[in-house]
């Protein structure tokens, strides 16, 4: 038995409803184009896969793994794993992300992909948590929800690797 404590933050209900809002405004600004949407593993593919259902363009799918997390705590640096097999050259590329929190994870993946000149390159986060931003490098295009401070899992997100098949998003108290 564990004695985490969860509580609901954002429902699915919720999640659903601006998950459809994001796609709405990313079909439109991509329309007449076939980005390649970069899911960042392992957190972003509840998120990835809800969404890419939801757009009314045509679409490529890749995923690249980043890490920085142990535990409820950022390390501080990044561990990038290109796991993609697409060309990102000359590509519109959406980076789909589960979190922004220190912008860490964020920064050094554009600084990464932008070595590999995709034709653009945008970023599109479930969850923002601006309050622990630790760089001024991120740019965010798209993002669901802002929400404060919490450690938050479900719906993609983990605490050491579990709670990731909540459908709910929920702060954890450990
Ligand atoms: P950043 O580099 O600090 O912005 O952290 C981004 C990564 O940290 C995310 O992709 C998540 O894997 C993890 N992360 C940050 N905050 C949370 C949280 O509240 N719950 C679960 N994972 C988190």
């Amino acid at each position: 038995m564990s004695d985490d404590h969860l509580e609901i933050l954002l429902s699915r209900e919720k999640i659903s409803e601006r998950v459809g809002e994001l796609a709405t405004a990313i079909s439109n600004d991509y329309t007449g184009k076939t980005p390649l949407l970069l899911c960042v593993l392992k957190g972003a593919v509840f998120f990835l896969a809800d969404l890419i259902r939801e757009l009314r363009i045509s679409v490529y799918v890749d995923f690249i793994s980043a890490s920085s997390y142990q535990g409820d705590r950022s390390k501080g640096t990044v561990d990038i794993l290109p796991l993609f097999t697409s060309d990102i050259r000359d590509k519109d590329v959406l980076i789909v992300e589960d979190i922004i929190d220190t912008g860490l994870t964020c920064a050094a993946l554009t600084d990464f992909l932008t070595m590999h000149e995709p034709a653009s390159l945008k970023l599109c986060a479930l969850l923002n948590k601006p309050s622990k931003r630790r760089t001024k490098a991120v740019q965010l295009d798209y993002v669901s929800f802002t929400i404060p401070d919490r450690f938050v899992v479900g719906y993609g997100l983990d605490y050491d690797g579990k709670y990731r098949g909540l459908p709910d998003i929920c702060t954890l108290v450990p």
